[in-house]
């Protein structure tokens, strides 16, 4: 295995609110070989987001490391941390809201580049005709503003915007979760495709099972705050181990009827429980059907059960 491009060690977030303290991030380990997209599932709430917002620095750990290029990102100078700035990209859920409406689209794609000092005015114009042609759209969308587009375009101009820098990771939130499913295959298929061609890693969060199956390589499912398994994709199609992957997975269509038998289902009961109050042992135990005594009192470790397979579970 080469040096992993991002390396979240014992990740630590919680957030004080007037309610109590939520656990958003619990003690979380990840890592993304370069090339490698990690595709990061669960129910909303649980902590995914968070997750990504500590990776990109917008909000900092309370214990744990977060290392890029095997750059410790906290103690970083600030040499280090806009280079970490710019390998490192965010593409997210709404590309509206995302996107400045009052910027044409060539000021939107400039932005990163003038902040980043990238190239003069004609070197600048000639990377934004290369952005826009990367992407699947025509030259004169850079004329346009982002509400004269559809969501599917918007999608892909916020997916420009994201490279414009050259990164080396590209950290999608819900990238395509807001647009149609026909749009959304499309905007996989072009981030696959970019993928292939500049060979670049991703952080693909969705609650969307179906969506990171499409994309991910390797799959990592949060609960409440915590990594409850972790499998290269295949593998937790074939044998997902977590009562939890399970219900997720019963909660979505399958085509294939082999597989249908291979794991029946096993249906999520009630609510995500309040972050703020976590269950005791297990988190999971309230809603699992294969709960034991032992389970609402020891909390099960992430451990490995097969070469790159670790499940948190007393009873996988
Ligand atoms: N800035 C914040 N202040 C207080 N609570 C927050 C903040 N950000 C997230 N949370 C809480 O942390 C938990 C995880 O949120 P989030 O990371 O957005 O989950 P997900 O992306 O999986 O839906 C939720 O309970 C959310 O309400
Ligand atoms: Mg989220």
């Amino acid at each position: 295995m080469t040096a992993p491009l991002l390396e979240i060690r014992r990740a630590v977030r919680h957030f004080d609110t007037p309610a109590g303290r939520v656990r958003a991030v619990d003690d979380v380990s990840l890592s993304i070989q370069p090339g490698e997209t990690l595709g990061l599932v669960g129910e909303s709430g649980c902590g995914k987001s968070t997750l990504a917002r500590l990776a990109m620095k917008l909000v900092p750990p309370q214990s744990g490391a977060i290392l890029f290029e095997g750059d410790d990102v906290a103690t970083a100078n600030r040499a280090t941390l806009a280079r970490y700035r710019a390998r490192m990209q965010m593409v997210f859920q709404d590309p509206l809201s995302a996107l400045n409406p009052r910027e044409s689209i060539f000021r939107i794609l400039e932005q990163p580049l003038l902040v980043h000092r990238r190239g003069d005015r004609a070197a600048r114009q000639a990377r934004i005709a290369q952005l826009l042609q990367q992407v699947g759209l025509r030259p004169e969308v850079a004329l346009r503003y982002p509400h004269e587009l559809s969501g599917g375009q918007r999608q892909r101009v916020g997916i420009a915007r994201a490279l414009a820098l050259e990164p080396r990771l590209l950290l999608c939130d819900e990238a395509v979760s807001a647009l149609d499913v026909s749009v959304r295959a499309q905007v996989l298929n072009l981030l696959l495709r970019l993928r292939a061609e500049l060979g670049l890693a991703a952080l693909f969060i969705s609650h969307d099972l179906a969506v990171v199956r499409h994309v991910a390589d390797r799959v990592a499912v949060m609960y409440l705050g915590q990594v409850v398994e972790e499998a290269p994709r295949d593998a937790l199609w074939q044998q997902p181990r977590h009562p939890y992957t399970r219900a997720l997975m019963a909660a979505t269509p399958v085509a294939d009827p082999a597989e249908a038998r291979a794991r029946p289902p096993l249906p999520l009961q009630g609510e995500l429980p309040d972050p703020i109050d976590p269950p005791a042992g297990c988190r999971f135990h309230p809603r699992c059907p294969m709960a034991e005594p032992r389970c609402r009192v020891e909390a099960p470790v992430l451990r490995a059960i097969a070469a790159g397979h670790a499940v948190a579970c007393h009873r996988p």
